[in-house]
């Protein structure tokens, strides 16, 4: 027997441990060895039935994910279809354990076992449309035979787990086992020995008929499209559920092994595989090892209860930590607290949380009006008004008030770290925790190191990210850190488009075809124009003379037209924030760009999406460079997690890597040459370029010089 999985006998009940740290996924020689196990304990007179579980904290979290790319490039297709056949055959019941997680592979095992039994903590799921693939070992035709149609095309579209309990509701799960799973297992497989085994694909009774699962299947394609917009996986996921509805299972498990082939192939799984790896890949971080220690973070306080405080209080009051929230006055406090609670109230109305844990959160969280408590505090987030001299004050204050060892934190969205932590007499406990908004929904944390912060505190809010639900990056402190120093070129691009002709709404539509979650200009409605236009001023000194700068923005804000706040920016928007077209803008723009002497001309989609992503990718790439971003993933992820850049594309350096980054670079240097000095390629850029390299080959020379 391999390595990987053992067997060994309780009495007349095999137990087949898998054993393949850390998840268990079912890498070479894992098939192979459950394989060999079932044979040998067919053999066995003395053995009357199995148990399959996992070693370690989880039954098996799919196939092996690493797998995926050899057998793209040109590697053997391994298929687990045949393991699972034989389990199914097997004469002697075989009972799947499950603890931690069965998800995709890990489920197709379940599925194959005949007899499947959890603890009460496990999850069970198909989540292969989240790297842009299905599931591949016949899950979409067992698990409609043992669920039902509608819910099996909900676990394979949407991808998300269901809890054990859930799962035994639903039929999926014969037993729940409080306490030993294995002793629970077997003593269930003596119940079952001497009983026929049933076999999943050969079950009937759930799969209903043809006119029922005809709108099911139309329901689930018309949910998937709009939900999942883009996506090309729960589209090919719900084909093969309505391949189990309308053939027999050797059948639809080869539509679905054809389907999965094309879904592996494409460019879409390609880059969700490599954001499934950089999401944790960006937890390393070469000078800051694992084992660095970790400070506590059991009790924080927030500074200012605007936009930003209010949600990182909840945040941190979410994840059951408490928090002390400080602001200047008592009506300024009662505002920023009645909007935690009007939030929260509405996430009961939406059924996300209970009023029971809304209340319990709300109990976590103090207002205060002075910093008295703040010695009792682990960690600070300061998240006061953008404004350096305001900033270095809180942070004499907190510097006071806070005892030593405690991290302080700035959720600054673009001043210098290192002239902040110059404010204290600890610039090693200061450090960039920037939040993006919404702080409690989104799932970005750029981790802003100073040129000072302590490995430890840097490992802490590595950490503390995870706990809080975050995805943590760290970046380095240059103006803007990495998100919005790139998001300054996108939507100045955008901006320019709009000023040589393009329609407000024509360059928005481009970039939602793209993928994006909301294109440029609505963004900045919504963000309010005015946050920009207030930085432009404050910045004007350091620009260029020469250098084409836009100036719609400027214009629209002069006139007070903020964006949604107020009812009137790039676009009109009614008393439920919808937009219109804004019917006077047009000739507005027309005349002002007139006035600047641009002229005019039809600009195409591809353009528009050209011009505003590539103005990402090169500035990426010279952040790249300078070293304010780790590795290009880190890049990727940002973009994902923070703006609403389709996961699908891998982030903006994966895309530009995909489309080619010799055709970039050659794109930008005609941009360059049309457009001027801010079109410079970046330096990387054209050397990998040149090279005919790509920015993934750059992080793995990064990696291994590390
Ligand atoms: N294959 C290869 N490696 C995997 C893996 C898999 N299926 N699942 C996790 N890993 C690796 C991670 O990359 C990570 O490696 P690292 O330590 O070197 O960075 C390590 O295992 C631990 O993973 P996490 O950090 O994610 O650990 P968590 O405890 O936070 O989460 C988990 C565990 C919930 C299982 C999560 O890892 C997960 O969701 N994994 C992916 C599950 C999945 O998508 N399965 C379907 C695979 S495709 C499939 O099965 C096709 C089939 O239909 C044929
Ligand atoms: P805001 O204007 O909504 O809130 C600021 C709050 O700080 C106000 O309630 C104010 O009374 C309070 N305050 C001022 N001085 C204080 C002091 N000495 N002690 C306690 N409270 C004080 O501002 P917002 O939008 O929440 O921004 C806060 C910070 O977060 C800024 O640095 C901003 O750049 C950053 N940021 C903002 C984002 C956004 O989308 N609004 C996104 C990411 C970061």
């Amino acid at each position: 027997m391999s390595d990987l999985i053992k067997v060994s006998k309780e009495n007349d009940v095999a137990v087949i441990t898998i054993d393949n740290p850390p998840v268990n996924a079912l890498g070479p020689g894992v098939p192979e060895g459950i394989g060999a196990a079932i044979d040998e304990i067919s053999r066995d007179p003395a053995v009357k039935a199995a148990v399959v579980i996992g070693a370690g904290r989880t039954f098996v979290a799919g196939a092996d994910i690493k797998e995926f790319g050899k057998m793209t490039s040109g590697g053997p297709r391994r298929s687990l279809l045949p393991l699972l056949l034989q389990i199914e055959d097997s004469a002697k019941p075989v009972v799947m354990a499950i603890h931690g997680n069965a998800f995709g592979g890990g489920l197709e095992l379940a599925m194959a076992g005949h007899y499947r039994v959890a603890s009460p903590s496990a999850q069970v799921g198909q989540p292969e449309v989240n790297l842009g693939i299905i599931p591949g070992a016949a899950g979409t035709q067992r698990l409609p035979r043992l669920i039902g149609v509608a819910k099996a095309a909900e676990m394979c579209t949407g991808g998300k787990p269901v809890s054990a309990r859930e799962a035994a509701t639903l039929g999926l799960i014969d037993r729940l086992i409080e306490g030993d799973l294995l002793a629970g297992a077997v003593s269930f497989a003596r119940e079952v020995a001497a009983k026929p085994a049933p076999k999943a694909r050969e079950r009937t009774e759930k799969l209903g008929t043809a006119e029922e699962n005809a709108a099911i299947i139309a329901a689930a394609r018309a949910a998937a499209s709009k939900k999942q917009r883009g996506l090309k996986a729960p589209l090919a996921a719900i084909d093969a559920v309505e391949a189990a509805t309308k053939s027999p299972f050797e059948e639809g498990c080869q539509v679905e092994a054809k389907l999965f082939t094309e879904c592996l192939f494409s460019d879409q799984s390609k880059a969700l595989i490599h954001v499934f790896f950089g999401e944790r890949e960006v937890a390393k971080i070469p000078d800051v090892p694992k084992e660095t220690p970790v400070l506590p973070v059991n009790r924080v306080a927030v500074v200012g209860s605007g936009t930003m405080g209010g949600g990182i209080a909840m945040v941190f009051a979410n994840a059951g930590i408490p928090v002390l929230l400080k602001d200047v006055d008592e009506a300024t406090l009662d505002a920023g607290m009645g909007k935690i609670r009007k939030n929260y109230a509405s996430s009961v109305q939406r059924g996300r949380f209970t009023q029971a844990f809304v209340d319990e959160r709300l109990n976590l969280i103090t207002p205060v009006l002075n910093y008295n408590k703040f010695s009792e505090v682990d960690m600070v987030v300061e998240a006061v008004f953008e404004g350096m001299a305001l900033k270095k004050t809180v942070f004499m204050d907190l510097d006071r008030a806070c005892r030593r060892g405690a991290i302080l934190a700035s959720n600054t969205s673009t001043l210098n770290i290192d002239e902040i932590a110059s404010a204290t007499s600890r610039p090693e406990a200061v450090i960039g925790t920037h939040f993006f908004s919404p702080a409690n929904v989104m799932r970005l944390l750029e981790i802003v190191r100073g040129k000072k912060s302590s490995k430890e505190v840097i490992a802490t809010c590595m950490q503390l990210s995870k706990k809080l639900g975050k995805i943590g990056v760290l970046v380095g402190n240059c103006r803007a850190f990495v998100g919005n120093r790139m998001f300054g070129p996108y939507r100045r691009e955008a901006q320019f488009l709009v000023e040589e002709g393009a329609d407000v709404q024509a360059v928005d539509q481009a970039l939602v075809e793209f993928g994006n979650a909301m294109g440029p200009l609505a963004t900045g409605d919504l963000a309010g124009l005015d946050v920009g236009w207030r930085i432009r001023k404050e910045y004007r000194h350091l620009e260029k003379p020469g250098i084409r700068q836009p100036f719609a923005e400027d214009r629209l804000c002069e006139m007070g037209h903020y964006g949604q706040k107020t009812v009137r920016g790039w676009y009109c928007y009614d008393e439920n924030r919808r937009p219109s077209p804004d019917p006077e803008l047009a000739t507005q723009v027309r005349k002002w760009s007139a006035e600047a002497g641009i002229p005019q001309r039809q600009i195409s989609a591809e353009e528009i999406v050209d011009r505003c992503v590539y103005a990402l990718v090169n500035e990426g790439a010279r952040i790249l460079e300078e070293g304010y971003a780790l590795r290009a993933v880190d890049i990727d992820i940002i973009y994902i997690n923070g703006y609403g850049f389709p996961a699908y594309r891998g982030g903006p350096m994966w895309h530009a890597d995909t489309v080619g980054l010799q055709k970039v670079y050659a794109r930008i240097c005609e941009f360059h040459q049309q457009h001027g000095e801010l079109w410079a390629p970046a330096p990387l850029l054209k050397r990998l370029a040149e090279a005919g390299k790509t920015f993934a080959e750059f992080d793995k020379e990064q990696v291994a010089a590390a």
